[in-house]
């Protein structure tokens, strides 16, 4: 017998919520009930952007956790990774313990993605298999957060499909936790809180922290570009900056308690400081200021070519703890691919900005996203953007096959672009990516390099492994002692997309230069 038939032949009990008390909780909650929807998220408010440094639990909901514990599963990008620290740090702050077991926890909540369709389909499939948990333990709250959630067709969908799921709420609400939580535990209905409107940025967010080598940290959130397949202006909300202090505080916190590295995040972190009123203050100033921080490395992701001003590459030039490595995503070497997209940038202007970026920084490496299949993207727009990665010459890239977002305006464009020479497309893009990204690798054979060693390898526990300020993936023998580490490495092989080394010595610790 398997799982499922075993589960089956249970005598299981299905949830009953009318058990609960039916109670007016309207006193406690701000209720926004309201249903997300694209077309509020376009209309960009002009709010000014409120900052709440008070964030604490309220008495009302002191151990709620208490004997409970909780489960999330993040899917998609290093944002919602960070977004699950800030969760599961609420968490903990209400006295839940987490657990490792899925089938066992209290409180189970999917952090999702939305930015193309697998990833979405990945998560229905994940709240069908719920649906058996949740029979063995109806006490199970079941919670869909992220971007998914910030979408009305999703919210429509769990609905009509999945009545098991207890809460949604949106990327917004993060911050109303607690309330979502006990609202959950008395209300008898799906509990929806998201909100389309946004504008406020939230201090003081409790967190736990996933690692204790590099640490993530927020600098802005939003996204103002509108890029003509992406979901993300609208899940995400319009961009709002952290106040450079409470950046530079966070970045100096970590680095007191023994970081070696931290990625700053923003979807799209070169628009850093433009919704700041009262100064003129970008993220070339705050790299400055950043740099003087004792902590080996700072990195930031993502770019967006035209933001990308001179200020920044002057500052990323002085190095030190600034690494020689920057994600830059293109999307398309073609033109009038670019357009369609609303990139707002030309193949000449991002071409020309490389060249900037090369000249500053020597020995810099770039690394991109691309998209293949655009809607009616031909073949030679498809060969411009081969032959805009060569002149390039990037490190790696992240290449994707046009998905369409319901809501986005490339989802409304017809596509002649058949599904198969759709894939050929990525499958020849990928081999130039794999060329590029063996040649690179192999040009270090014999070289000596800085890693920061993160774990053990996946395959073998003997072998440490760990990056290179240049974000290159290096394997080694040596003691465990040394994860946490910044260690000099011979590199010995180079294989498609990492290095095989062998261990030189242990970095001293210098200070970085003020
Ligand atoms: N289809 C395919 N790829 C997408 N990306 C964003 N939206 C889509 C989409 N609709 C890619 C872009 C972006 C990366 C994070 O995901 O390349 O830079
Ligand atoms: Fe999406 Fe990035 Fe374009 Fe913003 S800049 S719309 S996050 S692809």
């Amino acid at each position: 017998m398997n799982e499922e038939q075993r589960l089956a032949s249970q005598q299981v009990n299905q949830p009953k919520k009318e058990d609960k008390p039916e109670k007016d909780y309207s006193q406690y909650f701000e209720k926004v009930f309201t249903a997300p929807s694209l077309k509020d998220a376009k209309k960009r408010g002009k709010e000014e952007i409120k900052y709440h440094k008070d964030f604490n639990i309220a008495e009302e909901f002191a151990g709620m956790g208490e004997g409970r514990t909780f489960y999330i599963r993040t899917y998609g990008c290093q944002m919602n990774e960070h977004d699950t620290e800030v969760m599961a740090g609420i968490f903990m702050q209400l006295g839940y313990t987490s657990t490792e077991i899925i089938e066992e926890a209290d409180v189970v909540l999917l952090n999702t993605c939305a930015i193309r369709e697998n990833a979405e389909n990945k998560v229905f499939g994940e709240l069908g298999f719920l649906l058996k948990y949740k029979r063995k333990n109806p006490e199970m709250l079941i919670g869909v957060c992220g971007c998914m959630s910030q979408e009305e067709s999703v919210v429509n969908k769990i609905l009509k499909t999945y009545p098991h799921v207890d809460m949604v709420f949106g990327t917004h609400n993060i911050h109303r936790l607690p309330n979502i939580l006990k609202e959950a535990y008395m209300s008898k209905e799906l509990v929806i809180e998201v909100w389309s409107k946004e504008g406020d940025v939230i201090e003081n967010l409790p967190k736990k922290r996933l690692g204790s080598i590099k640490a993530w940290v927020n600098i802005m959130y939003g996204c103002d570009k509108f890029c003509t397949y992406c979901i993300v202006p609208y899940t995400r909300g319009k961009e709002r900056s952290r106040r450079p202090e409470e950046i530079i505080g966070e970045v100096r916190e970590l680095a007191a308690a023994g970081y070696k590295e931290i990625m700053l995040l923003g979807q799209n972190v070169n628009a850093y400081g433009k919704d700041f009123e009262d100064m003129e203050y970008r993220l070339g100033d705050l790299m400055d200021e950043l740099r003087k921080i004792d902590i080996p490395r700072i990195r930031f992701t993502t770019s967006h070519p035209r933001d990308f001003d001179d200020h920044l590459i002057e500052v990323l030039a002085k190095g030190g703890n600034l690494v020689e490595h920057i994600h830059l995503p293109v999307q398309s070497g073609s033109n009038e691919v670019l357009k369609i997209m609303a990139r707002k940038y030309t193949r000449e202007h991002f071409l020309g900005l490389v060249d900037r970026i090369k000249a500053a920084i020597p020995g810099v490496t770039l690394t991109t996203d691309i998209i293949v299949g655009y809607p009616n993207e031909t073949e030679e727009q498809f060969e411009e953007t081969l032959a805009l990665y060569r002149e390039v010459g990037f490190d790696m890239a992240f290449t994707y096959i046009y998905s369409p977002r319901e809501g986005t305006p490339a989802a409304k464009m017809i596509d002649n672009v058949p599904e198969d020479v759709k894939k050929q497309r990525l499958h020849r893009l990928n081999a130039v990516v794999q060329e590029y990204s063996r040649k690179a690798l192999a040009g270090l054979e014999g070289e000596i390099v800085e890693v920061l060693v993160e774990g053990t390898s996946k395959r073998r526990e003997d072998v440490l492994a760990g990056y290179t300020r240049k974000n290159r993936l290096v394997n080694f023998k040596a003691p465990a002692e040394l994860i946490g580490q910044l260690v000099s490495v011979k590199i010995i092989e180079a294989t498609s997309y990492s290095l095989r080394g062998e261990f030189v010595e242990v970095v001293k610790n210098e200070k970085v230069e003020a």
